[in-house]
């Protein structure tokens, strides 16, 4: 197709409306590397809260008390909640949720890696909130100004709701300090085996990330992998110190000059292994979302038989 003069001036009023910080919409026109971009980050990010339900909603007949397994489940539907915002922002680009699904079955759209590992104590329940959820919440606040408007406004409601996953889980936490040396113990096993894949959910090194420089350029992203990773640990190490717990880092220092955390490498072979092949628990993962797809098709049906019903009913 030959380029018309037409094309320049809408590339250039998409051009100027980032410029502006103002909000994309999705009846404007945007390159399609844009468009792919949010599509495919977008989606991945729904798979990561749709597949991130499995290990919590694992441990919701194992909770503790009724209060704690209130919470939890409330916990895991908000999740739900969170893929299905996604999905419909991905949706106002042009793409077809089943096509999306088809994806993350097939393996051709990753999700994050931190579910790939397993959950093995209550402590780790905790963790996840407390930590992962605070790693998430900063690495996805400023996505809230993406510049892309429905991603952007999916992602207001996302943190208020990330927020309140992090408190609990900072709760549960301070329950368990306060326990036993046996359930302190817990809280220091589950923080040496979550602080890593923590680390790990911002994404490659700056060096290494392949979408972000572009990412940024267009307002998808406003800050780098590695600037987040480390705005997290600064926040998280004072967190983990007053517990009384220790980072599993023998590297981590305050580094004074700079004002902030110096930290050890992340095992990248690890990371790249557990995201191309999926580590210990990723086909479990996936086997267990198609099943629940499978089983969910007739609640699929029936909403479908029920929209055609009320286009019917307008119509006539
Ligand atoms: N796990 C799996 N894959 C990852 C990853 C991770 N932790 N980090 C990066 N990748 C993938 C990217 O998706 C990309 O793969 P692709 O080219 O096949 O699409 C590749 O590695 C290169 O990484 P880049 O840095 O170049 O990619 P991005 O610019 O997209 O940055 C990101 C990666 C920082 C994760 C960014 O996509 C992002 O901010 N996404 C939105 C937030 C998100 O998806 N978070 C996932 C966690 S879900 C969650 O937080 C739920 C809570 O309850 C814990």
């Amino acid at each position: 197709m030959t380029k018309t003069s037409n094309d320049d001036d809408l590339a250039l009023a998409f051009d100027e409306c980032i410029a502006r910080g103002d909000a994309v919409e999705p009846r404007d026109w945007m390159p399609e590397g844009y468009r792919a971009t949010l599509v495919r980050q977008i989606s991945q990010h729904a798979h990561s809260e749709i597949i991130g339900m499995q290990p919590e909603a694992e441990w919701i007949s194992r909770a503790p008390s009724l209060h704690r397994k209130a919470i939890l489940i409330a916990k895991v539907q908000d999740e739900a909640g969170h893929g299905s915002y996604l999905y419909s922002a991905a949706e106002t680009l042009g793409v077809a949720r089943d096509d999306l699904f088809e994806m993350l079955l097939t393996g051709k759209q990753k999700y994050s890696t931190i579910f790939n590992y397993p959950m093995l104590s209550w402590a780790d329940v905790g963790v996840m909130g407390w930590l992962g959820d605070g790693a998430a919440i900063v690495n996805q606040v400023p996505l809230s100004r993406c510049s892309y408007g429905p991603y952007a406004r999916a992602m207001v409601r996302v943190c208020k709701e990330e927020s309140f996953h992090q408190r609990q889980g900072f709760d549960l936490i301070q329950a368990m300090m306060a326990g036993t040396d046996e359930q302190k113990q817990m809280v220091q096993d589950a923080v040496d085996r979550w602080w890593w894949p923590c680390l790990m959910l911002f994404g490659p090194s700056d060096r290494h990330s392949s979408h972000s420089k572009q990412s940024m350029a267009w307002g998808i992203k406003r800050f780098s992998n590695d600037e987040l990773r480390r705005r997290f640990v600064d926040q998280a190490v004072p967190q983990i110190e007053h517990f009384g717990l220790t980072v599993p880092d023998p590297e981590l220092r305050w580094d004074e000059s700079a004002g902030c955390y110096k930290f050890g490498e992340i095992d990248w072979e690890d990371f790249k292994s557990v995201m191309q092949d999926g580590g210990p628990l990723g086909k479990e993962r996936i086997a267990h979302r198609q099943r629940v797809h499978d089983e969910g098709a007739w609640v699929r049906e029936a909403a479908e038989a029920y929209a055609r019903k009320q286009d019917e009913r307008l119509s006539a």
